[in-house]
């Protein structure tokens, strides 16, 4: 079984995200999409709401499933027996930036790999953080937040935004 980690924080998982999870599930047996904590960002949604989002967004492939990690993702695709993780990259920036991490995770756990996957250009310039903007201003969000999560989303931010 060849299993790899997508991991991110998720806040919120967007369109760009599922369809990089929906092409590792094409090319690996099972693929985990690991919601995790960036110690350099303050997200918008807990941890349990982007998992909650994750999950359904994902409901359809089912060589996937989604959970949620506090710790150390090396640590977590080693438990897992994850052969790669898997990240987008979205230009330079997110290159250079996803090497460096490469690196830093094959240091703590040498047999794990990264594997980089180039976002499809109509993607390239969707995130997370200009979904929270729009959501903060109240914009239509169907064109970038996947379809399996928008009534999730709808009912989280209640009283968030
Ligand atoms: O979607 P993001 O915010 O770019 O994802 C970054 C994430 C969550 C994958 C990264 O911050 C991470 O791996 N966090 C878990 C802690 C960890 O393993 N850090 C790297 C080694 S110090």
């Amino acid at each position: 079984m060849k299993t790899a980690v997508c991991p991110g924080s998720f806040d919120p998982i967007t369109v760009g995200h599922l369809d990089l999870v929906e092409r590792a599930a094409a090319i690996f047996d099972e693929v985990i999409l690991c919601v995790m904590v960036n110690g350099e960002k303050r997200p918008m949604f807990s941890l349990e709401e982007r998992l909650e989002l994750a999950r359904a967004a994902a409901a359809h492939l089912p060589n996937v499933r989604a959970e949620a990690c506090d710790g150390l993702l090396a640590d977590f695709a080693r438990e897992k027996g994850a052969l790669a993780l898997v990240k987008g990259v979205r230009g330079g920036t997110d290159f250079d930036w996803e090497t460096q991490m490469a690196q830093i995770n094959r240091d703590l756990c040498p047999q794990l790999d990264t594997v980089l996957l180039p976002a499809r250009p109509e993607h390239n310039h969707i995130s997370s953080t200009m979904v929270r903007e729009m959501l903060r201003y109240h914009q239509a969000l169907d064109r970038y937040i996947p379809a399996g999560a928008m009534s999730a989303l709808q009912r989280i931010r209640q009283g968030k935004v």
